[in-house]
């Protein structure tokens, strides 16, 4: 089995100005972050031009929430991944479940999202999970397996998949070790079958209430490779705390 180097991506949603992303990544720079692990940070829009500048030379990645299809255009309120690769961005977060439900992000346009992103040059989080109604429903696996159609299509040399079960995003309820190590081989098998030995090296994020205390034991699963951390990437002590504590701790040889 492959050795997948843990991935801790900090999704700060519609938070953080500039001020405060100057901060928080100056903060981030100080600690010590551990050796085998890698960190992404991804700040609004506003902020990217200004964490790019701090972030030059680091170990730490940048990435964006979100990215339009195309590279130019009449899509008032978009940016296009070439906006981003301007910047020296080289993450791009897609499909999160914040844009499906309360945006309208479809599987379909998710998914275009994903594709242009990666011609760009961009590495993709692709966010899936299931609501507390469609888990309580059994329809789990049948959610994620449409959700993850798109993706077929995709790099998987640029690509990390994140499993964020919705009924655990932001309620500090998280999945069980179990649970998130049971929907990971799901999804593993689902890479599998699109990317067949390549789907090996592919990093699947647990997302959803992980925290300082739970990182460990959840990227200790088999199929955890990392996480997408939401509130707890705000602070520089909860978010340098989940880094160390996934460091080394991804299975394989
Ligand atoms: P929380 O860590 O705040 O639950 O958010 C998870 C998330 O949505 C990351 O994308």
């Amino acid at each position: 089995m492959t050795h997948r180097r843990p991935l801790i991506a900090g999704n700060w949603k519609m938070h953080q100005n500039v001020a405060a992303t100057s901060a928080l990544i100056e903060g981030l720079l100080a600690e010590d972050l551990g050796g085998e692990v890698d960190a992404v940070v991804c700040p609004p829009f506003t902020s990217l031009p200004h964490a790019a500048m701090l972030l030059t030379g680091s170990k730490i990645g940048l990435g964006a929430q979100n990215c339009h299809w195309e590279n130019s255009g009449a899509f008032t309120g978009e940016i296009a991944p070439a906006m981003l690769v301007e910047l020296g961005i080289q993450w791009v977060i897609v499909g999160h479940s914040e844009r499906r439900t309360i945006f309208g992000e479809s599987d379909i346009t998710a998914a275009r999202r994903a594709k242009a992103a990666q011609e760009a040059g961009l590495a993709v989080i692709y966010c899936v999970g299931e609501t507390l109604e469609q888990r309580q429903a059994e329809k789990t696996f049948s959610i994620l397996e449409t959700q993850m159609a798109g993706v077929a299509d995709l790099d998987p040399t640029k690509l990390v998949v994140a499993y964020e079960p919705v009924w655990a995003i932001g309620t500090g309820q998280t999945a069980t070790a179990d649970q998130a190590q049971e929907a990971h081989a799901f999804l593993r098998r689902r890479l599998e079958g699109f990317f067949s030995s390549d789907a090996d090296a592919l990093r699947i994020l647990y997302g959803g209430s992980m925290k300082p205390g739970n990182a460990a034991e959840l990227v200790g699963m088999p199929d955890v490779d990392g996480g997408l951390i939401g509130g707890a990437s705000l602070d520089v002590g909860s978010f340098s705390a989940i880094i160390r504590a996934s460091a080394d701790c991804a299975v394989g040889d």
